[in-house]
């Protein structure tokens, strides 16, 4: 499976802070947003990734995050000229996508949970056409609402609703097969102008092959968006990672414990920026000052085979 990354849009809702750099770019807590959204392609176990930003922005994530060499993972770049929709993610890539099956994430969306690799690793193994996420939670009119049945089922999806039929939002996190684009390049835009994530889900939802997995209580999703969650995020970031020692999202750790990176360029990296927290962890990994304990315990993961164990 591929993934997509799309870090466009105006970020008019994050506006003065947004005027001159992307929302994307914006730092949840200790590194910028875009990292989160990395992170959970990074540990679906996905090595081919697309991000898609604005003409004036992608040389700004790409001077960030490079050709993915660091990371053990290979990115390349795209604009999008105009914010027409999240679905133009899926055309603009098309060739990128090719034959394969892809995974597609708003860049402003946070995972964070136990399990969450184990969620994510199933549901890429068991994909079949396209898989949505559910998230509980409370003003789904914010968000696109799928309803489902007692069989976990969905039947039906609608984009910020006045009235929901369910509390479940659908996150910014989607699995296709290749028709995706084909889907994509018929959409027409909604009332707002856009064309619709929810339109072209609901087109695999029409032919009985959209699957729904829940994220459950105890789960965090949080999209970026507003002011407001931006700082809900930040501060749930800092409060997460200043309980346990360990940090959310941080690509390094990820492209290690996957056995993408040494051991010795993950130290590197530390030392190049040893002034600072972020750097001192990359060390201290390397280091395994704290650890070591935490892996030992997750030794029966599905990460396992895959895993840097030395
Ligand atoms: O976060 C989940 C929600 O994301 C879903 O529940 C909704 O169904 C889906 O439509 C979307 O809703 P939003 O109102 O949050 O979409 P927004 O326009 O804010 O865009 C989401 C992200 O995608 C944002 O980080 C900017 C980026 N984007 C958006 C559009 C429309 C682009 O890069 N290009 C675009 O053309």
């Amino acid at each position: 499976m591929k993934g997509i990354i799309l870090a466009g849009g105006s970020g008019t809702r994050l506006s003065p802070s947004t005027d001159s750099i992307n929302k994307h770019l914006l730092p949840v807590f200790d590194k910028p947003m875009i990292y989160y959204p990395l992170s959970v392609l990074m540990l679906g176990g996905i090595k081919e990734i697309m991000i898609i930003s604005t003409p004036e922005d992608t040389i700004r994530f790409e001077k960030l995050l490079g050709d993915g060499t660091d990371l053990g993972i290979t990115l390349t770049y795209r604009e999008q000229a105009e914010p027409k929709g999240i679905p133009e993610a899926l055309t603009i890539s098309e060739d990128f996508i090719g034959e394969a099956k892809v995974a597609l994430i708003l860049a402003d969306n946070i995972f964070y949970g136990q399990g969450f690799t184990t969620i994510l690793r199933n549901a890429i193994k068991n994909h079949r056409h396209a898989t949505i996420f559910g998230y509980r939670v409370k003003d789904p009119r914010r968000f696109g609402v799928v309803e489902f049945d007692h069989h976990q089922k969905a039947i039906s999806l609608e984009e910020k609703p006045e009235e929901p039929k369910s509390d479940f939002a659908v996150t910014g996190l989607y699995m296709y097969d290749q028709r995706a684009v084909q889907i994509a390049k018929k959409l027409k835009p909604s009332a707002r102008g856009e064309l619709e994530i929810t339109d072209l889900n609901k087109e695999y939802l029409k032919w009985n092959q959209l699957d729904v997995e829940l994220l459950g209580r105890g789960f965090a999703w949080m999209d970026a968006g507003t002011q407001e969650s931006l700082f809900e995020a930040a501060e749930f970031v800092k409060t997460t990672q200043q309980r346990q020692g360990f940090k959310i999202a941080c690509l390094e750790e990820i492209a290690y414990y996957l056995g993408y990176i040494t051991k010795e360029s993950l130290y590197k990296k530390g030392k190049s920026m040893e002034k600072n927290d972020y750097g001192q962890y990359l060390m201290d990994i390397a280091d395994r000052k704290h650890t070591q304990q935490y892996w030992d315990s997750i030794d029966h993961h599905p990460m396992l085979g895959l895993v840097n164990h030395e």
